[in-house]
């Protein structure tokens, strides 16, 4: 659905984007992560045809961004970092506005707005102004102005930027539903756990260079990011004396110890875990539990963009 070849964007003499090529398929919800200035929004407006690459191209749905671009507009939802000022206007009225927009012909107009309202949790606020929404409820207008025309492809620029845990959850739980309807998703963030369950695949961007692009889990290998997993220790055993029984295993990378728990990194593709147990029960250490660590994004993220992983 997306396909970018070499493309650069120089600001003066600023190179915000150097020679980037990526691919997203059909279906496909891709995770666009870099820090601030990294070059995710000029990629994105290329994309969306509002801004033209100094060389290089890219093709949306087939169609080329330089050339073609009414036509992917049509066939695009592009929500951009800033939503822009639309006072006075009411929810419903604002989403009205962008389905005259888009030519959809009066008498759908109607369902199409409800049905947009629904899907994004806003019907309740129908009849609010825009102004006055808290940013959660914000961007998720933003999201709902994006599918009036039914696109096959969004492009998402920073939507869970600036929320607080709940609207972030939300925001999730809307993205994951767009992602089973069918759509090609390209969501940016610079917060990577934002991330990590909902999309199949994610590109890492910096300095306007795309360092990595893959399935999360080709992140961590390529990382060399083995899995973690935390063990809870009880019936008084000296987590010292616990973590003596795994260390010298071959499988394991590192073991350090916080008042009774024991964090323990697996070498890369070691998968099995029972063996902790086993040895851990041999030598008469009682186990409360045994818990594999949350994704480590994060420290992936960091080890991709040191610039030590080729
Ligand atoms: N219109 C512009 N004029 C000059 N510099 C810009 C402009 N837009 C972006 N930049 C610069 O280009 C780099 C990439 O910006 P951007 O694509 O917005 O990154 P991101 O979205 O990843 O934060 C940054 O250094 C930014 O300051
Ligand atoms: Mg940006």
């Amino acid at each position: 659905m997306i396909e970018a070849r070499n493309l650069t964007k120089r600001y003066g003499k600023l190179l915000a984007l150097d020679d980037l090529s990526l691919d997203i398929g059909p279906g496909e919800v891709f995770g666009f992560i870099g820090p601030n200035g990294a070059g995710k929004s000029t990629t994105m407006r290329i994309l969306a045809c509002l801004m033209r690459p100094d060389s290089g191209t890219a093709k949306v749905c087939g169609r080329f961004v330089e050339s073609e671009g009414p036509a992917i507009r049509r066939l695009i939802g592009y929500m951009p970092d800033f939503l822009g000022v639309y006072e006075d206007l009411t929810v419903d009225e604002y989403l009205q506005f962008f389905a005259s927009a888009f030519q959809i012909p009066r008498k759908q107009r109607r369902s199409i707005v409800d049905g947009v309202l629904e899907l994004t949790d806003l019907t309740e606020k129908r009849r609010s102004p825009v102004e006055g929404l808290s940013r959660g409820m914000t961007q998720r207008l933003g999201v709902a102005r994006v599918l009036i025309h039914d696109p096959k492809v969004l492009l998402l620029d920073e939507p869970a930027s600036g929320l607080d845990p709940r609207a972030r959850i939300e925001m999730r739980t809307l993205l994951a539903e767009l992602g089973r309807m069918g759509k090609s998703i390209m969501l940016s963030s610079h917060i990577l756990s934002e991330l990590a369950e909902l999309c199949n695949s994610i590109g890492i961007i910096e300095r306007g260079k795309l360092l990595f692009a893959g399935t999360i889990e080709e992140a961590y290998r390529k990382a060399a990011l083995g899995d973690r997993v935390r063990i809870t220790l009880e019936g008084g055993t000296d987590p010292a004396v616990a973590a003596s029984v795994i260390e010298g295993d071959g499988r394991v990378l590192r073991v350090s110890t916080n008042g009774t728990t024991l964090t323990i990194d697996l070498a890369p593709e070691v998968q099995e875990r029972h063996f902790l147990i086993e040895k851990l029960v041999a030598a008469g250490v009682r186990i409360g539990a045994l818990r594999p660590e949350e994704a480590r994004l994060e420290d992936a993220f960091l080890r991709l963009t040191k610039g030590s992983v080729q």
